[in-house]
C-alpha cells in the first residue's frame, strides 16, 4: 500500500539536499563554471563519461574537431558548435621576436588564429554562455588545448577527465601494463622534441612497459632508440584506434620484428606503441 506521507516527505528531503548545494544523488553540485575543457575518450561515444554528457547539455557553445563534432553530434543539438580551430600551442607563451625567422611566418599565423578564438571564446562568456572545448581522450595527456586553461585562468575554467586512448588499448591489449615480468611501472612518452631531457634511449634503460604516443612520427626511429634500452626479443604491440568498435585493431611482434610485420606508411595518426615483457606476462602457463 502506497505511504500518503512518504513522496511528500522525499520531495522535500531533494528540495533540502538541493538546497545545501547537493545534487538528487546526494554528490556535491559542481559549481556552475563559464569554461570546461572537456575529455571526449578516445572513441565511441558510450565511451564518454556521465559527467562530461553533464556539463556538454548544460553548455551553449562547444568548440571543438569536426570529427568530434560528427561523432558527438546526439549531444550537441541546439549547441553552438565551432569547429574551425585547431592546434593552436604553437608558440604560445612565447614572444615571438624569439623565434627563429624561418618558423616567424607561422608563428604569427598561429598568434593570429589563437587571438580570433581567445577573442570568441570571451565574448561567448561575456554573453553568459556556458563554453566547453571538446577534446578527444583524456585533455591532459597530450592535450593540444591544455595552453587554454593558462589562457583562461581568470574564469576559473574546469576540467572534466576523459578516458585516454592508452585505457581502450590497454582494454583492447587483454593486459595490464603495470604488470611487467621484472618492474611496476609504465612510462607514457613521445617522439623526442628538441628541449626535452628525457630522450626514449634514456628512457628505454629501465626496461619498464613504455607506452608511445606516435603523433605521425617515424615507426623505424622509435624502434632504433629503443633498441638502445631494450633487448630486441622484447615484445611489441601496436593498438590502433583503441575504443572503436569497428575499427580497433591489435598488432604484435617484438622490437626486433616490428618492421617486418608493418609497413610505417600504413599505419594511422591514431596508433600507440606498447614496448615491454607485461604483453606475454601471464599468472600461470597457457593451458
Ligand atoms: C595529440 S595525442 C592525444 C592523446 C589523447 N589526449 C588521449 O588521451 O588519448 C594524439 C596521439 O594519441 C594516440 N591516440 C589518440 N587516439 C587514439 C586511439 N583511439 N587509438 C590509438 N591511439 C590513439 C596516437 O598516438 C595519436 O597520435
Amino acid at each position: 500500500m502506497n505511504h500518503p506521507i512518504l513522496p511528500t516527505l522525499s520531495r522535500l528531503v531533494l528540495i533540502v539536499a538541493l538546497c545545501v548545494g547537493l545534487t538528487a544523488d546526494g554528490r556535491a553540485a559542481e559549481p556552475a563554471a563559464r569554461f570546461y575543457l572537456v575529455g571526449a575518450g578516445p572513441g565511441e561515444p558510450d565511451l564518454l563519461t556521465l559527467r562530461a554528457v553533464e556539463v556538454l547539455s548544460s553548455a551553449e557553445v562547444v568548440f571543438c574537431s569536426k570529427r568530434l563534432a560528427e561523432r558527438f553530434g546526439d549531444y550537441l543539438e541546439g549547441k553552438r558548435v565551432v569547429t574551425g580551430y585547431w592546434r593552436l600551442f604553437p608558440y604560445y607563451g612565447r614572444d615571438l621576436s624569439d623565434v627563429p625567422p624561418a618558423e616567424r611566418a607561422e608563428a604569427e599565423r598561429l598568434a593570429e588564429q589563437r587571438a580570433a578564438f581567445i577573442a570568441e571564446v570571451r565574448a561567448a562568456v561575456e554573453q553568459g554562455a556556458t563554453v566547453v572545448v571538446l577534446d578527444s581522450g583524456d585533455p591532459l595527456i597530450y592535450g593540444p588545448w591544455e595552453w587554454c586553461l593558462e589562457e583562461f585562468e581568470d574564469l576559473d575554467p574546469v576540467v572534466v577527465p576523459g578516458l585516454s586512448s592508452f585505457n581502450a588499448a590497454n582494454a583492447a591489449l587483454r593486459r595490464g601494463p603495470t604488470r611487467g615480468k621484472h618492474t611496476k611501472s609504465v612510462i607514457l612518452s613521445a617522439d623526442d622534441w628538441p628541449g626535452k631531457t628525457d630522450t626514449i634511449d634514456r628512457l628505454a634503460a629501465m626496461q619498464a612497459t613504455m607506452v608511445l604516443f606516435t603523433m605521425r612520427a617515424d615507426l623505424a626511429d622509435f624502434v632504433e632508440k629503443l633498441l638502445l634500452g631494450y633487448p630486441a626479443e622484447t615484445p611489441v604491440a601496436i593498438v590502433q584506434h583503441a575504443g572503436y568498435a569497428d575499427r580497433e585493431q591489435v598488432i604484435r611482434a617484438t622490437l626486433g620484428t616490428i618492421l617486418d610485420v608493418v609497413a610505417p606508411e600504413d599505419l594511422p595518426f591514431e596508433y600507440l606503441l606498447y614496448v615491454g615483457d607485461f604483453l606475454d606476462h601471464r599468472y600461470r602457463p597457457r593451458q
